[in-house]
C-alpha cells in the first residue's frame, strides 16, 4: 500500500495529477471492463479536459459539481454533486455519485469522501441528500450507511438512500 503524503481531500478538477488520473481511471475500466476510449481525448489534451470540469456545468439537466479527491499528486476518485433532482434522478443517481479508482480501493477512501462531498453539498443549499445503489453493489451501500443513510422504498432497479 502506498503510503499517501497528505490527507485526500475534495478539489476541482486540476493538471496536477495528470498521470494518476489517468493511469487509475484506465486501470479502473480494464478492471471492470469498460471503455476506455473517452481516455484518449483526456490524454491527448488533459487542460481541455479539466477546463471542461473545473466549474460548475448543467449535466443530467441540473447544475452540477464535480470533485476528485486528490492527496498531493496522487487522484483517488471522483465524487459529482447535482444540485437537484429530476424525475429521472429520484430514481436513479440521486444527488451525489462517487467512484474510488481500483488501486485505491478498500482502505476507506469512499466513506471518508462522502462525508466531505456532504459538507460541499449542504454549502450548495441540499439539506436532503439522495444516494442510489444497485441491490447487489454492498461496498457502495456501506459507504452510505456509514454516512448516515436511511434506506427508502425501492423505485424500479436502485435502492435509495437518503442522509439528513
Ligand atoms: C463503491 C466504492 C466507491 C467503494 O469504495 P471504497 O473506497 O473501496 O470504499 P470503502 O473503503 O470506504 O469501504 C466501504 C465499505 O465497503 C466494504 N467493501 C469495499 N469494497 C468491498 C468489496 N469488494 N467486497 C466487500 N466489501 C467491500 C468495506 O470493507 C467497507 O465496509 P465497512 O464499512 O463494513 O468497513 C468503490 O468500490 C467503487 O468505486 N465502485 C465502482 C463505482 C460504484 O459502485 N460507485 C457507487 C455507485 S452508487
Amino acid at each position: 500500500m502506498i503510503t499517501l503524503p497528505e490527507t485526500p481531500r475534495l478539489v476541482r478538477p486540476t493538471t496536477a495529477v495528470r498521470i494518476s488520473y489517468l493511469t487509475g481511471e484506465q486501470a479502473d475500466c480494464l478492471l471492470r471492463g469498460t471503455d476506455t476510449d473517452w481516455l484518449g481525448p483526456a490524454s491527448e489534451d488533459f487542460d481541455a479536459f479539466v477546463a471542461a470540469r473545473d466549474h460548475d456545468t448543467t449535466r443530467w439537466d441540473v447544475p452540477s459539481t464535480i470533485f476528485w479527491y486528490v492527496a498531493g499528486e496522487h487522484y483517488l476518485g471522483t465524487l459529482v454533486i447535482r444540485h437537484r433532482l429530476t424525475p429521472e434522478l429520484l430514481i436513479v443517481g440521486g444527488h451525489i455519485g462517487y467512484h474510488v479508482v481500483a488501486p485505491w480501493r478498500r482502505q476507506g477512501h469512499a466513506t471518508r469522501m462522502l462525508g466531505a462531498g456532504l459538507t460541499e453539498a449542504r454549502a450548495r443549499g441540499v439539506a436532503r441528500v439522495l444516494l442510489t445503489c444497485s441491490p447487489d453493489n454492498h461496498p457502495s451501500r456501506r459507504v452510505m450507511e456509514a454516512n448516515g443513510g436511511r434506506l427508502d422504498e425501492q423505485l424500479g432497479d436502485e435502492l435509495r438512500f437518503w442522509i439528513d
